[in-house]
């Protein structure tokens, strides 16, 4: 049997229409816009309207991307919805999504915080590879705003809702998902988790009156997660796929905080212009952040066929997932040949990045330290 490809072939989105601003917000608790842009980038977000629910969000992605493909519902093997704000929570809000759709597939929703849809691209591409199956829609959505304190100024200024959806499809050209990591530190569930309303602690009056059904973050001990993650697992994962972060055309990290992105572009000592962001526009939409930034640098004409684009997410779990994908249905690139000069790119860069980054492990308590000194003045 000959090797088998997974390629992202369909992209689309929804963002519903109502923008809060920062100044929106600083109406609501006592922040400002200045705050909010110097230390996240963020100037504004998406909040769900009545009429938009998770599965209505997902469909109207999945229909942009369907078309995008070429193909129908119908032709679908799979549905896998990437969320941690499903419309209920049973049943799976995927099997609303291929009903919606009028898919006659298989359907499940995954649950990897803000790293849901790059887990799912993964977990898509293992059907494709086994031979199971050729089409499979990989969602990314998110109401996060339904678990927001918008009482609690240290979080719900930094999220917002969205949906993105892309469609992979088998392929025997080389090419598609090169690479990817999946990781987990559960050991920091705590740091950004909703207290009440999962089996553990089940809702009551109680739990509602004390607004322990709404997320909790501990901003800076996910911020030093963030930082020390983004860099580190991208550049293992290009360096898996056998690349070097030279021959990476396009970056598109987590869309958090744009702080947190160019810590890692400078750790990674790429120019901050090859990072897409759009986090000013939308702020962290969570499972669908990582694909909404893919579809709008397509439609931006940021990404040409066969570029080669590292994407990385992280959130609640605590979890993270890198990915390297090469786009379109070309041949793979020369730097994956033994021999080439690519090849030898791959090798220096390599090395000096074990050296550098062991440097600046050693060093990071010293730029912790004095980060929260520059802070205190
Ligand atoms: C949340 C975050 C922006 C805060 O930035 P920071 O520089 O770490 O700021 P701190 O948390 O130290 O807070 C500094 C001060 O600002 C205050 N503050 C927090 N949110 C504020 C807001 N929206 N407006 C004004 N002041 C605010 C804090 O209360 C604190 O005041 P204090 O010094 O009097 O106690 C930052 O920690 C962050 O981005 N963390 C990662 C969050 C994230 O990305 N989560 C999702 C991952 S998927």
């Amino acid at each position: 049997m000959s090797e088998r490809y997974a390629k992202i072939t369909g992209w689309g989105k929804y963002v519903p229409a109502r923008v809060l601003t920062n100044h929106d917000l600083a109406q609501m608790v006592d922040t400002s816009d200045e705050w909010i842009v110097t230390r996240t980038g963020i100037r504004e977000r998406r909040i769900r309207t009545e009429n938009d629910t998770t599965s209505s969000m997902s469909v109207a992605a999945a229909q942009e991307a369907l078309k995008v493909a070429g193909i129908g519902p119908k032709d679908l093997d799979l549905i896998i919805v990437a969320t941690s704000s499903p419309d209920y929570l049973l049943p799976s809000v995927a099997s609303q999504v291929q009903d919606l759709l009028g898919a006659k597939c298989g359907a499940f929703s995954l649950v990897a915080g803000c790293s849901g849809w790059v887990y799912a691209l993964a977990t898509a591409s293992q059907f494709i590879a086994s031979g199971a199956y050729n089409r499979v829609l990989v969602v990314g959505v998110e109401i996060i705003s339904f678990a927001m304190d918008f009482t609690d100024r240290t979080t719900c200024v930094l999220f917002g809702d969205a949906a993105a959806a892309t469609v992979i499809e088998a392929s025997n050209e080389p090419g598609g998902l090169l690479a990817y990591e999946l990781g987990s530190d559960g050991s920091g569930a705590m740091f950004l988790y909703v207290p009440d309303g999962g089996s553990n602690h089940p809702l009551s009056q109680q739990t509602v009156d004390e607004r322990r059904q709404y997320i909790r973050m501990d901003g800076p001990e996910v911020f030093k997660f963030a930082v020390r993650t983004l860099a580190s697992s991208l550049k293992r994962t290009i360096y898996q796929a056998g690349l070097a972060p030279d021959d990476i055309d396009l970056f598109i990290p987590h869309q958090a905080n744009a702080r947190i992105i160019e810590a890692a572009a400078r750790q990674m000592r790429i120019p901050i212009g090859k990072f897409y962001m759009n986090v000013e526009r939308y702020g962290n939409t969570s499972a669908a952040s990582v694909p909404l930034a893919l579809v709008e640098a397509i439609d931006e004409g940021r990404i040409q066929e066969g570029d080669t684009i590292a994407l990385c997410a992280f959130g609640a779990g605590l979890t993270w997932a890198s990915a390297v994908v090469q786009m379109g249905t070309g041949e793979i690139s020369a730097a994956h040949s033994l021999f080439s000069a690519g090849r030898a790119r791959f090798l220096a860069r390599r090395t000096s990045d074990l050296v550098l980054d062991s440097a600046q492990s050693a060093l990071l308590p010293l730029y912790t330290f004095l980060y929260q000194r520059r802070k205190k003045k």
